[in-house]
């Protein structure tokens, strides 16, 4: 059975419980509209730990886009519905009001990582990402927190984050999982028409293409291909296609630069706004 809190004080105390029983919690933040996606980190976190707590909050102060908040999906008896048989022992829904009685005002230095790739484009972003996921720590105080690749600059944020205020929990990054098709799973798809929905993959193609073949390129010409490949369908308008190191999230000029690349994309199509990467090596 899962246990469904909505205040801060009942949430931590049923945690406190658990840990003072020896048990190992797992945590996986989510804004909910919960799919496959979710549900692998879910199961995840309850294959490395005792009891795992999932949030469902959508977090307004990472909204730099009041449009895209007011239509954020909230499907919270269907969300829980899922979570059934995931491993999940407890869900952390609170309102606005509870996470911000008074507006948080914290600032972070991330350095570069938060000014790049979405950070470009959607400005304070990261800052409410930060915000939130601090305060869901100070309160969940889990061993254990996933997060998925699918938001790859996301995970960089928050590996900061624990790592500059020396906060004692591991942060797991997983894989991203995608429809068959490719098409990474988001709780945006859903807001997709049938033709946008079908046009959809040739973003996860065009990434697709250039793993099998960047050598022959540099990374600039990758970042020139994905874009033109992209944009050569009218659906779609590209916002940004970056070539990065991974550690960094800094373009690079020769491949021997980096130890690790991602090639990280952002793009409209219709007026859902759409995000994928994929390591090259
Ligand atoms: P949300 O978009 O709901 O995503 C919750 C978690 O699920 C994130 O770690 C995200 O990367 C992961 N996820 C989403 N789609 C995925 C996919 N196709 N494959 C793998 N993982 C996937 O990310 C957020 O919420 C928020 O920013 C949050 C961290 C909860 C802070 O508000």
């Amino acid at each position: 059975m899962i246990e469904l809190t909505h205040t801060i004080s009942e949430t931590a105390e049923a945690i406190r419980q658990q840990t003072a029983e020896g048990k190992t919690i797992g945590f996986v933040p989510t804004m909910g509209a919960l799919h496959e996606g979710h549900l692998t980190l879910v199961r995840q976190a309850a294959l490395e730990n005792d009891f795992v707590v999932v949030s469902i909050f959508v977090n307004p102060i990472q909204f730099n886009n009041p449009d895209d908040l007011a239509r954020y999906p909230r499907t919270m008896d269907e969300d829980i519905q899922k979570l059934e048989g995931s491993g999940c022992r407890q869900v952390f829904a609170p309102s606005v009001a509870e996470m911000y009685p008074e507006p948080d005002l914290t600032e972070f230095d991330f350095g570069l990582l938060d000014k790049v790739m979405e950070g470009k484009y959607r400005p304070g972003h990261f800052k409410g990402v930060a915000i939130v996921v601090k305060r869901l720590f100070e309160i969940v105080k889990p061993h254990k927190a996933y997060f998925g690749e699918k938001d790859f600059q996301q995970v960089a944020i928050i590996k900061k984050m624990v790592q500059m205020l020396q906060i004692p929990i591991e942060i797991i990054p997983c894989p991203i999982v995608r429809e068959a098709d490719g098409l990474a799973m988001s709780s945006r798809n859903a807001r997709l028409t049938a033709e946008e929905r079908t046009q959809a993959t040739l973003m996860y193609k065009a990434l697709l293409g250039v793993k099998e073949n960047y050598s022959w390129f540099i990374p600039a010409g990758v970042k020139q291909l994905v874009t033109g490949e992209i944009n050569e369908s009218p659906y779609f308008r590209v916002e940004y296609v970056d070539v990065v190191d991974t550690a960094t999230l800094l373009p690079f000029e020769d491949w021997n630069e980096a130890e690790h690349a991602v090639v990280c994309v952002a793009a409209f199509i219709g007026s859902v706004r759409l995000i994928d990467n994929i390591r090259l090596y």
